[in-house]
């Protein structure tokens, strides 16, 4: 089975070809046949975030080279298709809408199955692609914490297309925390890699910084008052410009307080998985997966507590097309396909059920 999958939700004009390769008994595992990405990211630089109108028009212009250079990347036609999949949501609805609208013509043409996917789904369920770092799959249930750009959830992931929400952010976005670090150090964005490279030199004990919501009940983030500590503390600083080291060890201070809030976050949930099932895996995914001091606290905590870590291929953790044609792979394999009438939904949560947060970011 094949999948083409498009990514447009934000500033990434993405489409990946993606093949079930191996069903074991206890989960399935896929082949990235290819994986092209054009960021956008200089077209946005000049305004020091995504703008969504210049988003959705870089998106038109890109789209059709993109799927035709993953094609041709995968060495396949359109006839060896089982679907297309696009992000339908949530994200910024005029680059969704380009994605979308793609996807169904291509569908209609060869007349497959087109699947309108929720982009937090999909970064749910890259693990099951990429499978653990010994080539074995990854099966239901497993405890998911995803950080990305817009979001910070724990998940108990029971299934395709079936979560219960443990706990999520109360303000910021773990990945908008980075981002508007990285913007008050003068780092760029996006601001998640920068910051962590930097962290790498830094004294983490120099400032003394929050960690907000550490050691409270239950499973929710808060990371606006971290935010707000660290402009306090670049205002305490000299005036002129930052120097190398400041910067260093605020990166440092920043990124070790947020390592031990998803540590004490974490651990809370893992109990409450623990509660309903057997020890499996503790996934993390999304944007922030891709940092390398996180991911290595988190495989500690879950040894600790006996279950297994896992997460995608760096590569896979920021927003790309092979997630997407993933999840819209494993929705194919259950009969779970959308109509054309399908509607790209700005907001969609994973897990209907839980309450609502007035603050939460709603980015993807
Ligand atoms: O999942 P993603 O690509 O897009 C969304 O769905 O939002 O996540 C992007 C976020 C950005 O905020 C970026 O700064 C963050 O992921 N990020 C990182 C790292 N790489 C990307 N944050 C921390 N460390 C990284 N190495
Ligand atoms: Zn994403």
């Amino acid at each position: 089975m094949i999948v083409l999958g498009i990514e447009t939700s934000c500033d990434e004009t993405a489409a990946a070809v993606v093949r079930l390769e191996k069903k074991y008994d206890n989960g399935p595992l896929g082949r990235v046949l290819s994986n092209v990405i054009l960021s956008q990211i200089d077209k946005h630089k000049p305004y020091g975030g995504v703008v969504p109108e210049i988003a959705a028009r870089a998106h038109v212009e890109a789209i059709d080279s993109i799927v035709k250079k993953a094609m041709s990347e995968a060495g396949i036609g359109f006839d060896a298709l089982a679907g297309v999949a696009a992000t339908g949501g949530p994200g910024l609805i005029g680059g969704v809408m380009v994605g979308v609208m793609t996807a169904k013509a291509l569908a209609l043409a060869s007349q497959i199955p087109f699947l309108g996917v929720n982009h937090l789904e999909a970064h749910a369920l890259t693990v099951r692609l990429t499978g653990n770092s010994d080539g074995t799959s990854i099966s239901f249930p497993y405890l998911l914490l995803l950080v990305s750009g817009g979001h910070c959830q724990l998940l108990n992931v029971k299934g395709v297309g079936c979560y219960q929400r443990f706990g999520t952010t109360i303000d910021d976005a773990l990945g908008e925390a980075f981002d508007k670090t990285a913007r008050m150090l003068g780092l760029g964005y996006p601001g998640g890699p920068a910051v962590e490279r930097l962290a790498r030199e830094g004294d983490p004990c120099r400032f003394a910084l929050p960690r907000p919501m550490k050691g409270r009940d239950g499973c929710d983030f808060s990371f606006s008052g971290l935010k707000t500590k660290i402009r306090q503390t670049i205002e305490s600083l000299p005036d002129g410009p930052i120097s190398h080291l400041d910067a260093a060890d605020i990166c440092a201070g920043f990124q070790t307080a947020v390592g031990e809030v998803l540590a004490d976050r974490s651990a809370n949930a893992i109990r409450g998985f623990l509660d309903q099932h057997e020890p499996s895996s503790f996934v993390m995914a999304g944007g922030v997966a891709a940092n390398q001091f996180i991911r290595e606290k988190l495989e500690i905590l879950s040894k600790e507590h006996g279950m297994c870590f896992a997460a995608p291929p760096i590569e896979l953790c920021t927003d790309n097309g092979a997630m997407v044609a993933w999840a819209g792979l494993e929705r194919l394999q259950i009969g779970d396909t959308d109509n054309l009438d399908f509607k790209p939904r700005p907001r969609w949560p994973l897990d209907p059920d839980a309450p609502r947060r007035a603050y939460a970011g709603v980015k993807a």
